[in-house]
C-alpha cells in the first residue's frame, strides 16, 4: 500500500468497519499468527513506528524492527537485494518510511511480500490519512458534503497528499489554505480548492488540519518563509478558535510545534482531537494489516 489511490472507496470503507471492530474488541492475536513484520524506518517517527509495532502485535505477527543504521546497507547491499533477503527469510510484511519519495514502491517492486508506505518523503502517507479520516467519520458520520481545511506547508506534506485523496474518495469538500511558497495554484483540481486567506474560511470548515512547516524538506532554502510571517497568516490561535462553529474540530498529524502552527489555546478547544487520532492509528494500522494479509473477510 503506497498511497491511498491504490484503494478503492468499498475498500477503503472495509478498512474503516473493521478499524471499528479492531477498536471494540479485544485483541485478536491469530490474525496475523505465524507472520513476521518488519518495520524499517530510515527517518525518525513517534507515532507511526509506534503504532505500527503495536497493531502487528495485537495481530499476533512476529515482529521485527530494524534500524537501517544497523542493516546491511551500510555494507554497500541494495534495498532491491535486502528486499529478496527478507522475502527468502518468511517475512510477509515490510512497513517503510523513508525521505525519498518513491522509495517504498522501488521495495515494492522486488519484494514477494507486502509494503506499507509509512511516509515517503513528500509524497505520501497512507495510513496517517486513514487515521485522520476515520477520526473524522467518527464525529460526522459521514464526509460527503462536509468541509475540510488542510492548512499550511502543504506542498511538502505527504500527509495532506494522502488526505486529499482520501477526502476526496469519500466525498467530502476539501479546501486547501496557505502562502503561495507552500500551496501553488496548481492543487486546484475537481472538489479541491486553494485558499490564501485562513481568516476567510474560518466560520464555514467542519474540520481543521493543521500542519507543521516542514522546514527539514526544504533545508536549501531557508528563507522561504520566515516563522513571523507564517504566525500572523497562518497560526491558529484564541481569536481565530473563536471564529469556528461551535462544532468544527481541528486535528494534527503530529509532531506540532508548538506556538507556530498552533497556538497553546488549542489544545484547550474543545474540539481538538489530536489523541483521538493517534489512539485511532494504532486500530487504522492494524486494519491495514488484516486487510493485506487475509484480504476481505466477513468477521466485521
Ligand atoms: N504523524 C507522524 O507520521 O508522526 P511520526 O513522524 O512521529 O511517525
Amino acid at each position: 500500500m503506497i498511497d491511498l489511490d491504490d484503494l478503492t472507496t468499498s475498500e477503503i470503507e472495509y478498512i474503516f468497519a473493521r478499524t471499528k471492530y479492531f477498536e471494540e474488541s479485544p485483541p485478536p492475536r491469530t490474525l496475523l499468527q505465524n507472520r513476521a513484520t518488519l518495520n524499517l524506518f530510515f527517518e525518525q517517527s513517534t507515532r507511526t513506528v509506534t503504532s505500527f509495532v503495536l497493531a502487528e502485535q495485537r495481530l499476533g505477527a512476529d515482529v521485527i524492527t530494524l534500524s537501517p543504521r544497523d542493516s546491511s546497507l551500510g555494507k554497500g547491499e541494495a534495498i532491491e537485494d535486502s528486499a529478496i533477503t527478507l522475502a527468502a527469510m518468511g517475512i510477509s510484511v515490510l512497513v517503510i518510511r523513508h525521505p525519498e519519495a518513491g522509495f517504498p514502491r522501488r521495495v515494492a517492486e522486488a519484494f514477494d511480500g507486502h509494503v506499507v508506505n509509512a511516509g515517503d518523503g513528500t509524497h505520501a502517507h497512507p495510513t496517517q490519512a486513514l487515521l485522520d479520516i476515520y477520526t473524522m467519520l467518527k464525529e460526522f458520520g459521514s464526509l460527503r458534503n462536509r468541509r475540510v481545511a488542510i492548512v499550511g506547508d502543504i506542498l511538502h506534506s505527504r500527509v495532506a497528499h494522502s488526505n486529499i485523496l482520501g477526502l476526496r474518495s469519500l466525498g467530502a469538500q476539501v479546501v486547501l489554505v496557505g502562502p503561495e511558497v507552500f500551496l501553488p495554484q496548481s492543487f486546484k483540481q475537481d472538489g479541491v480548492a486553494v485558499e490564501r486567506d485562513f481568516d476567510a474560511v474560518l466560520q464555514n470548515v467542519d474540520a481543521i488540519v493543521l500542519l507543521r512547516i516542514q522546514r527539514e524538506r526544504f533545508a536549501a532554502d531557508p528563507a522561504l518563509i520566515t516563522d513571523q510571517d507564517y504566525i500572523a497568516g497562518y497560526r491558529l490561535d484564541g481569536a481565530r478558535l473563536a471564529r469556528l462553529k461551535e462544532e468544527t474540530i481541528v486535528m494534527h498529524p503530529g509532531p506540532y510545534n508548538r506556538g507556530i502552527e498552533l497556538a497553546d489555546d488549542v489544545l484547550q478547544y474543545a474540539g481538538w482531537r489530536y489523541a483521538r487520532q493517534v489512539h485511532h492509528g494504532v486500530f487504522v494500522r492494524m486494519a491495514v494489516l488484516d486487510f493485506l494479509v487475509n484480504e476481505r473477510s466477513d468477521a466485521c
